[in-house]
């Protein structure tokens, strides 16, 4: 594609065919124009990701994928920050455990980094909710192998990570990634082996642009927060399955959840 900035230079070469594509482009823009409205501004709505004006958008897909899979979060369950998918969607809980980097947190019953957690027992949890911290974590694969480690075999770690959001306000130095469904399936598929891996890119430019902006869930409809561009994620979704007991490698990824 031409690019409109380089017509000085082509003056004499090109001029013709470059009036012809500026004028194109200037149709297109009459045709289907941008009426940015209240968004036309260079600060958020929000500075709490549409928090105090509803539900942030990106809950409209964490929230959904762990309820869709509320039969797995049951017996013991691990969660960071906080238990409140533990006990909001699981079905038959015994224990809900809390996992967080912050010592200052009350509710962690394990505090360590995730990427060196070697205080936290393996085999010991049935469902591991992990929900928006991976973009934390410097090191994500030494924290995928501890998350699998502390699975029971059969069990479940249900992560969601972001894909496009802003930097939280405390986490300037320390918000290193965002992620696409393909790195998604390389890391969590080396980090569970015989496991089963389902990812899921949800999301669309409109909820991109819309989450940016510090918009709610309230303020989009659901028939423009429901269709799913894989080229334009907000979310990844990831439930990574480790491999029962006894199952040879490569046999569990096909099994039905
Ligand atoms: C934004 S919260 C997300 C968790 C919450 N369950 C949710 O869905 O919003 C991020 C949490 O991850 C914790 N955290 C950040 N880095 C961590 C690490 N390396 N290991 C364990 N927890 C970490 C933070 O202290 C914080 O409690």
């Amino acid at each position: 594609m031409q690019d409109a900035r380089l017509e000085p230079s082509r003056a004499g070469s090109g001029v013709p065919h470059a009036w012809r594509e500026r004028l194109r482009r200037r149709a297109r823009r009459s045709a289907r124009p941008a009426w940015l409205g209240t968004i036309r501004r260079t600060k958020p709505l929000s500075d709490e990701w549409g928090r105090d004006r509803g539900t942030p958008i990106d809950r409209y897909y964490i929230e959904r994928f762990i309820g869709e899979h509320a039969h797995l979060v049951r017996g013991r369950v691990l969660e960071v920050m906080s238990s409140e998918y533990t006990y909001r969607f699981g079905e038959g809980v015994e224990v809900g455990d809390v996992l967080d980097i912050d010592a200052d947190n009350a509710a962690a019953t394990f505090v360590a980094d995730l990427a060196t957690a070697d205080a936290v027992p393996s085999e010991a949890f049935d469902c591991f909710i992990l929900t928006q911290t991976l973009q934390y974590v410097f090191d994500v694969p030494a924290a995928l192998r501890h998350a699998h480690r502390v699975l029971r075999p059969g069990g479940t770690l249900l992560c969601t990570v972001p894909s496009v959001s802003r930097i939280g306000r405390k986490y300037l130095e320390t918000e290193y990634w965002r992620f696409t469904a393909s790195a998604c399936s390389r890391l969590f598929g080396d980090a569970f082996p015989g496991g089963a891996v389902d990812v899921r890119a949800r999301g669309n430019a409109l909820v991109c642009v819309a989450f940016l902006m510090g918009m709610a869930c309230e303020e989009l409809r659901a028939r423009e927060l429901e269709p799913d561009d894989a080229y334009f994620p907000l979310v990844v979704t990831v439930r990574a399955t480790k491999a029962p007991v006894g199952v040879p490698e490569g046999e569990a990824a096909s099994r039905p959840q």
